[in-house]
């Protein structure tokens, strides 16, 4: 069997994108293995889900780092130590600086609870309601030097109901993300993935695409 895709994945908060990613690996039908979860912050739930998996954790906070090359710097040392093939944000609330994304370059895959280029930056989902947009999402794309900017890899839609609150559009986003983070990197491993400029070509193609996705589903 060919070497499994090693990933590093960089979280700061509860960690079910994580939770997803472990479980599509343990389930084997994605040639990869988490061997090392990093987080800024001490009592991330990410950290407790992956030492509940028997996977390797560290914690650099950034806070003793005031440097964000530095912290950047310490963060790539450890994920080349761990000998990372790619790398994975799945709710990592620091921005990289260039030390980063030059260690890994297009090694580095984000989520985002949003249809990209709208709504980059922090509180995603909020914005999109305040906004009142009829569909939602999230994308996972390559990381490039901008916020939530670079080549998109796969996107998921789902509608906002008349009632949504934040807590609520947030759940049925984090369901879809669930299922296209543990996709993509599934991709990558298997060397389908093609970056073009601003666009990622995947050969061969996924099954064909649907036509529409209508909200409200009123013609
Ligand atoms: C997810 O919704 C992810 O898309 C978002 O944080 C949440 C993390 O949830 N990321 C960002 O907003 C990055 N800008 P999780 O810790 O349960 O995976």
């Amino acid at each position: 069997m060919s070497k499994k895709l090693r990933l590093g994945v960089l979280a700061s908060g509860n960690g079910s994108n994580l939770q997803a990613i472990i479980d599509r690996c343990r389930e084997g039908e994605l040639p990869a293995e988490v061997v090392l979860v990093l987080s800024n912050k001490s009592q991330a739930g990410a950290l407790t889900r992956a030492r509940k998996a028997g996977i390797a954790t560290l914690v650099i906070d950034h806070r003793d780092h005031p440097e964000r090359a530095a912290f950047d710097q310490a963060m790539v040392a450890a994920l080349r130590n761990a000998e990372v093939d790619l790398v994975v944000l799945a709710g990592f609330m620091r921005i990289l600086t260039p030390v980063f994304l030059e260690a890994f370059p297009q090694r580095i895959m984000n989520i985002h609870p949003a249809l990209l280029p709208a709504f980059p930056g922090i509180k995603a989902q909020r914005k999109a309601l305040e906004y009142g947009v009829k569909i939602a999402g999230c994308t996972v794309h390559f990381v490039d030097p901008g916020v939530d900017s670079g080549p998109i890899i796969i996107q998921a839609a789902v509608p906002v109901l008349d009632d949504d609150d934040e807590t609520t559009l947030s759940r049925r986003i984090l369901e879809q993300e669930h299922r296209i983070y543990p996709e993509a990197i599934q991709l990558y491993a298997e060397g389908r993935l093609h970056i073009e400029g601003r666009h990622v070509r995947i050969s061969p193609p996924q099954k064909p695409p649907l036509l529409a996705l209508l909200n409200p589903p009123t013609v």
